[in-house]
């Protein structure tokens, strides 16, 4: 049988509501997305949050190689959705002058800006896979989805 992304995309959506449910720490909740994502999707090899730092991307909670420390706005696939604050999808890195290597496995590459409650662009969250277009409009949704319902929506509490 083949591999369902969006199932393993619901499942895992379902397991990080439940654990988040009324936490409001923003590092446990990277945490968390970090852990779940990589366990439900096998193609994830690296995954992880750049935070915005006065003006720049610094690395945040991760899973995988080791990742830059720090990427500029203006270099990077990250540094370009932080940029253009636009969800980047990119079928091979090796292809994209943008790109910076930090593990020369990875080959694919989806980038989705994470925002707070006032609008505001908190982070990045990367994902890199070493096989090629392993990304599309299913990733986009439903991590899209995903990062608002936990860093931009207002938490309701009773
Ligand atoms: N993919 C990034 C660099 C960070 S790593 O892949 C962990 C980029 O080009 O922005």
């Amino acid at each position: 049988m083949s591999f369902d992304k969006s199932l393993a995309y619901q499942e895992a959506q379902r397991a990080i509501d439940s654990v988040l449910e009324g936490e409001t720490d923003r590092v446990l909740k990277m945490v968390t997305i970090n852990a779940l994502l990589k366990e439900h999707l096998p193609y994830y090899f690296w995954v992880g949050f750049y935070c915005v730092r006065q003006g720049a991307l610094q690395i945040g909670p991760y899973q995988g190689t080791l990742g830059c420390l720090h990427i500029p706005f203006s270099k990077g696939v990250c540094g370009r959705a932080a940029r253009t604050e636009t969800t980047q999808i990119v079928e091979d890195v090796h292809r994209d002058p943008e790109h910076i290597a930090c593990d020369s496995r990875s080959v694919s590459e989806i980038v989705v800006p994470v925002y707070n409650n006032d609008n505001q662009l908190i982070a990045v969250f990367d994902v890199d896979s070493t096989t090629e277009a392993s990304f599309d409009q299913v990733d986009q949704e439903y991590l899209e989805s995903i990062l608002k319902n936990h860093f931009q929506t207002q938490v309701l509490t009773m």
